[in-house]
């Protein structure tokens, strides 16, 4: 069957929106499908070049970002302590495992969930689930959990916002490598890991000076001034994704221009649905989430799908298993796919396999838990002969207690200090610089 970016209206869907109002829906996509891109398809290509020169164990992906990004708490703040993270964990791998990181923000375009019930129930009431700051309301109130299709546009315009700024840290001085020790966050510094970080600047500006020394200058090269920083979202809204598709006129290939990659979730992946039928049209990279269920077939099914020219690069598939399930379930599942020839980007959520309830109630994971599906991640790998290609995490620059664990020991009891994820525990950016420094010890050892 023929694609074109409405094909995906014909298939089954899961996890999507319901507008009551289809009249203003219409209204709302052609607003939208009249805005200007947000990434452009060039940039898409080089990501995919980026990424496949991490198939090939040659780079790191790190991808890493808010579970759901909230409207209430969009601020310039916000962004630039994620910003910072991301790229004082780039530079702790890159200098750590002497390996390019290529670093993918889940941002500017991160705001539409998959749910696990369609209900929430409080005191005996039930209403729609929140789905996601481009869907519905969070507040636990009728009229705010409608589904609501101006949301839409709110979404678009705090994605071109967030993604002006992002552009302006990557290439406007901020990412400068002589700028190392000021990424490290205030709260941050006092931690074993924040210490160990300063320690790492002082060698990277050391390394910087001598190099100036020898009449190497930043000033004079990109490579240390600025930084590639990519965007991703899991292309949930079917309706939202297929009005910024874009025809490139270099290449005359569909692009999907809300950001330079996408992703499916776990529950959307069915073959025949419409999830999959959009993603296998448009020219971007793509990811897809593996769960502990997974088999062969889908894997080769997705593979069929998404990559029929088996290119490098274009297909990363994000296993999330949990870490008792991924020691069961994936080392005979990638052996067998090993086995197949197909140019897959393997990396690891060790966050989605890991949420527990804590006993207060909260939804947490243990960074212990976090850090084991890494570990066995690569230790899988490593015994198949294949790369542990990257890691996807969900984290935050802020100082919250939504993960219990790491070397700051955040207990149950301490969860309700800062609590404060639209949807699922975020690492807080001294667990996320600790799990950095975990990690790039296990890449030299790939
Ligand atoms: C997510 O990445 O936020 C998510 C919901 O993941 P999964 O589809 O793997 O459950
Ligand atoms: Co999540």
């Amino acid at each position: 069957m023929q694609w074109h970016t409405k094909s995906w209206r014909d298939k089954p869907i899961k996890q999507h929106p319901t507008y009551k109002d289809t009249k203003l829906l219409e209204s709302v996509e052609s607003q939208l499908k009249s805005y200007p891109p947000l990434v452009f398809a060039g940039e898409a290509r080089a990501l995919q070049e980026r990424l496949a020169q991490a198939c090939r164990g040659e780079a790191f992906l790190l991808q890493g970002g808010d579970c759901a990004e909230s409207f209430s708490q969009f601020n310039a703040i916000n962004i630039r302590d994620l910003f910072k993270v991301i790229i004082q964990m780039g530079a702790i791998l890159t200098f750590g495992a002497s390996c390019p990181i290529v670093k993918v923000g889940r941002i500017a375009g991160q705001f539409a969930k998959p749910r696990s019930s369609d209900y929430e129930i409080q005191n005996e009431v039930s209403l729609p689930s929140y789905r996601g700051d481009m869907i519905n309301g969070m507040e636990f109130d009728s009229k705010a959990r409608e589904h609501d299709p101006n949301r839409l546009i709110q979404a678009y315009n705090q994605s071109a916002a967030t993604l002006n700024l992002l552009r302006a840290f990557a290439q406007g001085g901020f990412a400068d490598l002589n700028q190392v020790h000021k990424w490290n966050l205030s709260f941050v510094k006092n931690n074993a890991f924040g210490q160990k970080y300063e320690e790492l600047a002082c060698a990277i500006t050391q390394a910087l000076d001598f190099m100036k020394a020898c009449g190497i200058n930043s000033k004079d090269l990109p490579t240390l001034r600025e930084t590639e920083f990519y965007t991703s979202h899991e292309a949930l809204v079917l309706n939202y994704e297929e009005q910024l598709c874009r025809e490139d006129s270099l290449s005359g290939e569909w692009y999907d221009c809300s950001a330079h990659m996408l992703w499916i979730g776990e529950r959307t992946r069915g073959l025949d649905e419409a999830h999959i039928e959009f993603l296998r049209g448009v020219k971007n990279p793509v990811g897809v989430k593996i769960g502990p269920n997974a088999t062969k077939e889908d894997i080769m099914g997705i593979c069929d799908k998404l990559n029929p020219h088996n290119q490098s690069g274009r297909l990363n598939l994000i296993v999330r298993m949990g870490a008792e399930s991924i020691k069961k379930n994936f080392p005979a599942l990638l052996e067998s796919i090993n086995k197949e020839g197909r140019e897959i980007l393997w990396s690891c959520d060790p966050m989605h396999g890991n949420t527990i309830k804590a006993n207060n109630g909260y939804k947490t994971r243990v960074f212990d838990s976090v850090l084991s599906e890494v570990k066995s991640f690569f230790e899988i790998h490593k015994a198949c002969g294949s790369y542990a290609g990257g890691v996807h995490l969900e984290m935050t620059g802020a100082d919250v207690t939504e993960c219990v664990g790491g070397s700051q020991a955040i207990t149950e009891d301490g969860l309700a200090c800062n609590y404060n994820t639209q949807c699922d525990p975020r690492l807080n950016a001294t667990q996320a610089i600790e799990m950095a420094f975990l990690i790039a010890d296990m890449i030299k050892n790939r």
